[in-house]
């Protein structure tokens, strides 16, 4: 049995080993991109080595005295036995004590630090978890987009956070967080009532749950133009893992153009065109329950706002790639590519479902 058992857990050992080396890690908190997510790696570096010196102090000591009094052949009975060492309780007690006053220093003025609203030019961003999709809303800018989060580089981002379906009466809130907000009725919202929690490793001040019924908040910043990937980090139901998500940072211009193009209506499709056959098959079919397109009668919060498909790398939690192939395949029968989706087989055919594609596509 224990020789069997021998190469497995060395085996484990090594993959364990070498999953520590991997070089692409979108998702590495150890590789901090941002000021705040550089606050709470700058705290976590000091801690984690006292907690080696810690174990390799008292590893070493148990395994030093388990070695030094092992039994030994031709010892009889058992050795004397000693009972209470009051000096050596005491400082077993104390020293502890001292290194965690000491410890929580840093660690009580980083969380308060962190948890403050950050002052001056500061982007303000609603997030609201769904089932499984995260919509962004930015009040001041009035854009609303899903799955992906445009932030500009150098500038601090607060977000305020909140579960889909959630009922809250505090002030400053997202107002579909607010009793009787336009997702206060919707049973997709209803069902989606359930604790998300909010992740962006690289740039984000750690972790933050997005609970129903309360708003939270969380301030990410990037120092440098690029992609960073977050995920839900809390188990909240079949499609917890398609709960994807991405940050692009951007220059302060190129978000400005970003929020522009954004804050525009949906273009029409030319007449006669196959996107006009799929205009129409989305706004008397059953799109239009759930989504919004500006500029069109949809108007729907259920689902993502599609305004601007288009202009998205992905699509339904991150998971997909926004080309026509992959929309194809999701339109045909959505829960199996993503388990539990609210978003149902409409049972669309070939014709509905190329229209549609071409509409979409032409989302830009
Ligand atoms: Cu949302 Cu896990």
């Amino acid at each position: 049995m224990r020789r069997k058992a021998q190469p497995i857990l060395g085996l484990a050992a090594l993959a364990l080993l070498l999953a520590a080396c991997i070089k692409n890690s979108p998702q590495d908190a150890l590789n901090p991109q941002g000021p705040t997510a550089r606050q709470s790696y700058d705290l976590f570096v000091p801690v984690f080595w006292i907690a080696v010196g810690i174990f390799v102090l008292v590893e070493g000591a148990l395994v030093f005295l388990v070695i030094k009094y092992r039994h030994r052949k031709g010892r009889k009975g058992i050795p004397p036995q000693t009972h209470g060492n009051t000096r050596l309780e005491i400082a077993w007690t104390i020293v502890p004590a001292l290194i965690f006053a000491v410890v929580a220093v840093p660690t009580v003025t980083t969380i308060f630090d962190l948890a403050r609203r950050p002052s001056g030019d500061v982007l303000e961003v609603n997030v609201l978890g769904h089932q499984w999709w995260w919509e962004f809303d930015y009040p001041e800018q009035g854009i609303n987009t899903a799955n992906e989060l445009h932030i500009p580089v150098g500038k601090p981002v607060y977000l305020t956070l909140c579960g889909a379906g959630a009922g809250y009466d505090g002030s400053g809130v997202p107002s579909e967080c607010q009793p009787g907000g336009p997702e206060g009725e919707s049973p997709a919202a209803v069902g989606a009532a359930v604790i998300h929690s909010f992740w962006v490793p690289e740039i984000s001040a750690g972790t933050q749950d997005v609970i129903p019924g309360r708003v939270s908040n969380l301030t990410l910043q990037a120092d440098e133009p690029g992609v960073y990937f977050g995920s839900c980090k809390e188990l909240c139901g079949l499609s917890h893992a398609n709960m994807r998500f991405t940050v692009v940072a951007q220059t302060q211009e190129d978000f400005d153009a970003w929020v522009r193009g954004q804050q525009q209506d949906a273009a029409a499709p030319a007449d006669g065109s196959l996107a006009a056959t799929g205009m129409r098959e989305f706004l008397n079919g059953q799109c239009i329950a759930c989504h919004a397109i500006q500029g069109t009668e949809a108007a729907a919060v259920g689902g993502p706002d599609l305004t601007h498909f288009r202009s998205r790398d992905c699509f339904a939690g991150c998971m997909f790639e926004n080309t026509p192939e992959e929309l194809a395949q999701w339109l045909e029968n959505p829960p199996a590519r993503k388990p539990g989706s609210f978003m149902k087989d409409y049972e669309l055919s070939q014709t509905q479902i190329d229209a549609l594609v071409a509409y979409l596509m032409s989302l830009e």
